[in-house]
């Protein structure tokens, strides 16, 4: 079977890629390096420099992928209220683009990474669950879900391809980009420590997401397309215990032997606690759950990982400012 992985020197889909050369796939890649690391390729997988906005009819062709997993993006939620035509255009836009030539291409299955930022604030204090109804509150959110409702029309009107779709959240480990100052907060709080500089906290803290170890995740979006009960259906993904942002930036400072140091900067306007239920994805990959990872050792390893790299220039960002008003200073 051959997968075709946009996004794939990014962390999700080069552990996404990963998964799928251990389970005997043959894997082509593209990515434009806007925010991935070319080394983050994994070995075996054929690589070609690309953006999803270009036409891509020519590489989908010659590959013919059996499924084609769309991981590509730029994932800066608080930022895109700031880069909103950039955001739709390289979010948006090139979902279109891509799905078009998977379509063209026969592709059986489209695996797509929507997020949690689909949901927008939380209704009640139940954690999401994928029938709820979403309002998204940001264009990175707004960007996903318009996303989800593409894929469902077009796999509908067409017959196929059959898709899966998830929406991860609050992801960390090994290979992740640490050097953007726009997302990431575990990668900026570890390159705080690295640099010993105090941690960046929008408000006081107090914010909740469950963070997520890499590799559940990975490996329930690799199994996707073989998996029966996951065609056309849609999946939450991720960690499932609540942790403060501040709470998370005690914990890293202990595992890296600094103190913890904080710099509070005026709240942003963001969603307060974020959390998810995954006992749809738990039970449709139970495989990928059997050995989950708890946070303290998911921590641990990423930083062991970042350890083995020198420090990367900060991740421009990808766009020019659109619309200044209410950028944080601390981004301008
Ligand atoms: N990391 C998380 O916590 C999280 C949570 C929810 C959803 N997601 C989604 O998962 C996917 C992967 O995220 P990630 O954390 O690995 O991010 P990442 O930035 O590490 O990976 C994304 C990759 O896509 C590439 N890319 C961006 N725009 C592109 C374009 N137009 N053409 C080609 N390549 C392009 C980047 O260079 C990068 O390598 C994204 O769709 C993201 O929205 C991530």
């Amino acid at each position: 079977m051959k997968a075709f992985v946009t996004g794939i020197a990014g962390f999700i889909g080069a552990h996404v890629a990963q998964h799928l050369l251990d389970a005997g796939w043959q894997v082509c890649g593209i990515d434009d390096l806007s925010g991935g690391r070319i080394e983050n390729v994994p070995e075996g997988a054929e690589f070609q420099q690309l953006d999803c906005n270009e036409p891509l009819d020519g590489v989908m062709q010659s590959f013919r992928p059996t499924a084609v997993f769309h991981l590509a993006a730029y994932a800066a939620e608080g930022l895109s209220h700031h880069i909103p035509v950039f955001n739709y255009q390289n979010n948006v836009v090139a979902t279109a683009n891509v799905l078009g030539a998977a379509c063209r291409a026969d592709v059986e299955h489209f695996v797509f990474t929507s997020s949690i930022a689909a949901y927008g604030h939380p209704e009640s204090d139940q954690p999401f669950d994928e029938e709820m109804l979403c309002h998204p509150c940001d264009p990175y959110g707004i960007a996903k879900l318009t996303c989800e409702h593409h894929i469902r029309s077009v796999c509908d009107y067409f017959g196929g391809p059959q898709f899966t779709i998830f929406r991860p959240h609050n992801v960390f480990g090994p290979k992740q980009n640490i050097a953007d100052p726009y997302r990431n907060v575990v990668g900026i709080f570890i390159r705080c420590a690295l640099e010993r500089k105090p941690f960046p906290i929008f408000g006081d803290g107090s914010q909740t997401r469950s963070f997520s170890y890499i590799d559940s995740v990975a490996a329930s979006i690799a199994a996707s397309p073989t998996t029966k009960d996951a065609a056309n259906q849609t999946f939450n993904v991720g960690g499932d215990h609540p942790l403060s942002v501040r709470e998370l930036g005690e914990t890293l400072a202990e595992i890296m032997g600094v103190e913890p140091e904080f710099n509070f900067l005026p709240p942003r306007q963001e969603v307060q606690h974020a959390h998810a239920d995954h006992t749809k994805v738990q039970s449709v990959f139970p495989a990928a759950f059997a050995d989950e990872v708890d946070l303290r050792t998911g921590l641990e390893r990423m930083v062991a990982d970042v350890r083995q790299h020198p420090i990367a220039d900060p991740t421009p960002c990808p766009s020019a400012i659109e619309i200044p008003e209410k950028l944080p200073p601390s981004w301008s």
